[in-house]
């Protein structure tokens, strides 16, 4: 196969890292990549989200697999665009449609779709700038805390909980009259508080076949304890051990079948992985978000799990033969943990001298925000590497996580010496 990689953070070196592992893979391609994934490729310089570039490259290149790794290009449709294009209709895309791709993209679509198949989900109701007096009325109806959610792609900034009424009607109103999040924030969807222990599960699916990856948490908070500013991730591990196999089955039965059924139903073709944001509520799952992609920092403790070629799966997806595929995991466990810039997730320094990458020999490091200069490797990013591990059970795993880490330096760099203490 000759495939091209879209995005540049942890979760596509991982990616990248299992690609190369495949017999049948020909050549790599990462756009736009990171030094980590110029290990196992070749980077080039393109936006993810610049369709037309990406169609010449691919042209040129002879590509015939497009792997998609963040949310935004599918959200804007990048399967269609390749879909309607005569010279770019037989390659391959994994990852969905625009339509399919709602399920991240708007929450309000999310919802209907949840509500329209029974999967459980918290109760809700959504509102415009027209409806806002309805929105008060709604919250006053509900017991704090209040959660509200931007219906369009935020960053991962748009959503609230907030404890006081009063405070929840302020946001709404600067959500929808103010356009807090611009856009994203013209429909909110305000919903009932779930509380519980939340996991993400993951599939990958080619619209009839799924086959279901290993569960994982990840740390969003920025601070030990899980206080602080939210982060795209700080770590993850795998397996959850309270997911055991009543609730995961609980999960295939309640979530993952009436999804992959609901979305044949609405004559949505989705093809590629579909992250499910679950919540344990009193050992029932609930569904808190649906994502169009896998997870980040999660893929970097699922992919390593997986034995089986990834590139077999994917050529199962393009050609809609998943069901004969075979996939394997490694029984062990796997943590990562990231390695962030002082001072992420607010503002930070970029162009770090990186030292002891090559003193780490357990571990596997992904790269995040990472740069090669020459020789060197510099930060680039906020999330700067993530340092995965496999072991015997969970402490096995953190244990030379944290070991390969304090190898590894720069000026300001900070990480979570928690991660995996609340689930073990
Ligand atoms: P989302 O972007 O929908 O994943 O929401 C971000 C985070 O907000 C989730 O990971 C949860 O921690 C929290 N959250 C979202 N919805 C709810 C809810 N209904 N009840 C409790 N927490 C929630
Ligand atoms: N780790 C959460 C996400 O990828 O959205």
């Amino acid at each position: 196969m000759r495939v091209l990689l879209l995005g540049s953070g942890g979760r596509e070196h991982a990616l990248a890292w299992k690609m190369a592992k495949s017999s049948i893979l020909e050549e790599l391609f990462i756009a736009p990549g990171n030094a980590g994934t110029g290990q196992h490729g070749t980077n080039v310089d393109l936006s993810p989200e610049n369709f037309d570039a990406i169609r010449a490259f691919v042209i040129e290149n002879n590509i015939d697999t497009v792997v998609v790794g963040p949310e935004a290009p599918l959200v804007k449709g990048i399967a269609d665009y390749f879909a309607k294009d005569e010279t770019l209709s037989k390659v391959g895309v994994i990852g969905p449609n625009q339509k399919a791709a709602q399920l991240e993209g708007s929450k309000d679509f999310a919802k209907e779709f949840m509500k329209r198949h029974n999967i459980p989900t918290a109760k809700y109701a959504t509102f415009t700038k027209d409806t806002l007096q309805d929105g008060y009325a709604f919250l006053e109806s509900m017991k704090a805390p209040y959660v509200l959610k931007a219906d369009g792609l935020a960053a991962g900034k748009g959503v609230l909980i907030l404890d006081k009424l009063s405070n929840a009607k302020k946001e709404l109103k600067s959500m929808l009259a103010g356009a807090k999040f611009g856009d994203a924030s013209s429909r909110v969807v305000i919903e009932q508080f779930l509380s519980g222990m939340e996991l993400s599960c993951f599939v990958l699916t080619d619209g009839n076949a799924y086959k279901i990856l290993p569960e994982a948490k990840d740390y969003k908070r920025i601070g030990e304890g899980d206080t602080g500013l939210n982060t795209g991730g700080m770590g993850a591990v795998s397996p959850v051990p309270f997911a055991n196999p009543t609730f995961l089955d609980k999960v295939e039965n309640q979530v993952i079948i009436p999804t992959i059924k609901g979305l044949k139903k609405d004559g949505i073709s989705y093809k590629g992985f579909i992250f499910f944001g679950l919540i344990n509520v009193r050992n029932e799952p609930y569904v808190i978000e649906y994502n169009c992609r896998m997870g980040d920092p999660e893929t970097e403790v699922v992919i390593p799990r997986l034995r089986s070629d990834i590139l077999d799966l994917f050529e199962g997806v393009v050609t809609e033969t998943l069901s004969e595929r075979d996939v394997q995991f490694d029984e062990r466990s796997a943590s990562t943990v990231m390695m962030v810039s002082g001072g992420y997730p607010g503002s930070y320094d970029k162009g770090k001298q990186i030292y002891g990458l090559n003193a780490v020999s357990d571990s596997i490091v992904f790269h995040a925000g990472t740069q090669a200069d020459g020789p060197a490797v510099l930060t680039s990013g906020g999330r700067v590497l993530a340092a995965t591990s496999l072991g015997r059970n969970l402490e096995a795993a953190l244990k030379t996580s944290y070991d390969s880490l304090s190898k590894i330096e720069f000026e300001g760099a900070y990480y979570r010496k928690d991660i995996g203490q609340d689930v073990l």
